[in-house]
């Protein structure tokens, strides 16, 4: 990939820049498999442990800040939302998930939701690549490990995002990317970058942005 600053990454930020210009609204909210939209284009999903800041990161990308709702409690989002934005030029849709991992929910609940989110991710044909969140405080935990082995075994397309970048130092913050990517070395359907990313400060959003217009675009040229 260019580095930063190369003409290629500088037009793929503008055109990331642009992708998400106009607003973006909600669709539906689904609790199960049979009530998610029709597959009729690509869409790219943000999973992740509880509270790791899914939701804060799409309100972060589309530069609205209620878009998808947040909360300081784990477990605030328990459907899988889709979000759209009519204008965007290629259409695809923003998944919000349930996180995995502890959640103050009902355990039965959080099981239910928990199985949701499996079978979507290993069964969805048009998820064109899932950004797995990872708490740059914590590193890759247990539960994030079944996870990627489970997109691993399904052959889903995904990429880390260390998030909450802002909480951290510097040095610390390179320390969890550096040991993100080796870990991600194990697993086949990695992709080998590691983003890093604060909603708080808007920190590596331009590049995320640019990172989901490669892949639209690409799709829509096959
Ligand atoms: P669930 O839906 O419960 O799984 O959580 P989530 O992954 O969607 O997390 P959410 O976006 O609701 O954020 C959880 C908490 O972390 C909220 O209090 C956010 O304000 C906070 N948060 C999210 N991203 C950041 C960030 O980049 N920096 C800081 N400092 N706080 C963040
Ligand atoms: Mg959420």
């Amino acid at each position: 990939m260019a580095a930063a600053g190369a003409p290629d990454e500088d037009e793929a930020i503008e055109q990331g820049r642009r992708l998400f210009e106009a607003p973006w609204g909600f669709l539906k909210g689904v609790v199960d498999l049979a009530h998610l939209p029709a597959a009729d284009r690509p869409e790219v999903a943000f999973a992740g442990r509880s509270n790791v800041g899914k939701s804060s990161l799409i309100n972060a990308l589309v530069r609205q800040s209620d878009l998808a709702r947040t909360s300081n409690t784990p477990g605030r989002t328990q459907e899988i939302n889709y979000f759209l934005c009519r204008t965007a030029t290629p259409s695809f849709y923003l998944v919000d998930m349930p996180g995995y991992g502890f959640a103050k929910a009902p355990k039965p609940k959080v099981e239910a939701w928990t199985a949701l989110v499996k079978d979507y991710l290993r069964g969805r044909a048009t998820l064109a690549r899932v950004y797995v969140l990872i708490d740059s405080r914590h590193g890759i935990k247990e539960v994030d490990r079944t996870i990627l082995a489970m997109l691993d075994e399904a052959a889903v397309s995904y990429q880390a995002v260390l998030t909450k970048a802002d909480k951290i130092s510097v040095t610390a913050l390179a320390q969890c990317r550096s040991a993100t990517a080796k870990a991600l070395e194990q697993h086949p359907a990695a992709f080998p970058e590691v983003l890093v990313t604060s909603s708080e400060t808007g920190a590596g959003i331009d590049t995320l942005r640019a990172a989901i217009w490669r892949l639209v675009a690409e799709r829509r040229a096959t």
